[in-house]
């Protein structure tokens, strides 16, 4: 096909050779099959910034560092400098994330470079070397639900574990390859210690995950994966090693609930022991 003009400047430095097809064209990037030499490969344009809600990216920022004053005050105006630099952080932050995931063993897709606003990323493909399907597009027996989503359970561990939160994990941001899911869109990904959404954007991902796998193997349902993950990360326990049971124990409530019998039982305590006065008072009379 015609070279699409963002890709222009990596066919010109020598990084693509040919482009087959556009694979996708979603909210925040526009997705390329791509020839790298002997190589398919996959090429994520990034759109504008200002094709972007800045809104939501505001969510996600929050808790990153921004050393150098300049740059931090012309971000909070959204100068054009601002925006440009936004516009770094946000595509650095993708191939930051997928580079730390694979070292960490998460299946991601291998990422090649990122230059002029573009990933240059492993084209993941079924048994059949065509592009794998989206976890939304896959029916899936129970148990390869159970297994996959166990597989799901401990990449998220390990992401937890390496400090990130994913933000946007759904069925649509799943590819399934032979030999289960791979995890791919991490723009947005978050600090899990450092952002105040991380916990609840942590627990979203986990949900979806579980609702998914979860309409074809209903035992998962009542597993309460991200709370027993958070709990153990909270408290500095959550290791690669970590055993998950997919059960927790609200401890906060029940103590609560404890405290609630306690606090009843003296109620009645008082009681008899006032009844017992009124009583003794009345056979004095
Ligand atoms: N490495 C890859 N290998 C195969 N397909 C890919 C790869 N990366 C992305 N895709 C395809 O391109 C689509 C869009 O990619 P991605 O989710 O990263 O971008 P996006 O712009 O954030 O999309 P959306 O807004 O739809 O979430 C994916 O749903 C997937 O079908
Ligand atoms: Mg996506």
């Amino acid at each position: 096909m015609k070279i699409p003009k963002r890709l222009q400047p990596l066919v010109d430095d020598g990084l693509i050779d040919a482009v087959i097809s556009r694979l996708m064209s979603g909210k925040e990037a526009d997705v390329f099959i791509v020839r790298c030499g002997d190589n398919i490969r996959c090429a994520k344009v990034y759109k504008d910034a200002m094709k972007r809600s800045f809104k939501k990216a505001a969510q996600y920022q929050e808790g990153k560092k921004v050393r150098s004053g300049r740059k931090a005050r012309a971000m909070e105006k959204h100068s054009n400098y601002g925006r440009q630099q936004q516009e770094i952080i946000w595509q650095s932050a993708e191939v930051d994330a997928l580079t730390l995931l694979a070292s960490v063993g998460v299946r991601v897709p291998e990422t090649f470079c990122c230059v002029d606003g573009v990933l240059l990323m492993e084209l993941v493909t079924d048994a059949a070397g065509d592009v794998a399907p989206r976890l939304g597009d896959v029916a899936l027996s129970e148990e390869q639900a159970i297994r996959d989503h166990t597989l799901m359970m401990h990449y998220i561990m390990l992401m937890l574990c390496a400090g990130l939160v994913h933000g946007d994990l759904s069925e649509f941001n799943v590819l399934v390859d032979d030999h289960g899911p791979v995890i791919i869109d991490l723009p947005q990904a978050v600090n899990a210690a450092s952002n105040n959404n991380a916990q609840a954007m942590f627990a979203r991902d986990v949900n979806n995950m579980r609702r998914y796998y979860g309409a074809f193997a209903p035992a998962l349902l009542h597993t309460q994966y991200a709370k027993e993950m958070w709990a153990l990360f909270e408290e500095g326990d959550l290791t690669p090693g970590s055993t998950l049971t997919g059960e927790f124990e609200d401890d906060s409530n029940s103590a609560d609930v404890d405290a609630l019998l306690e606090e009843i039982e003296a109620v009645k305590q008082e009681e008899q022991e006032r009844q017992a006065f009124i009583n003794n008072a009345k056979e004095d009379e």
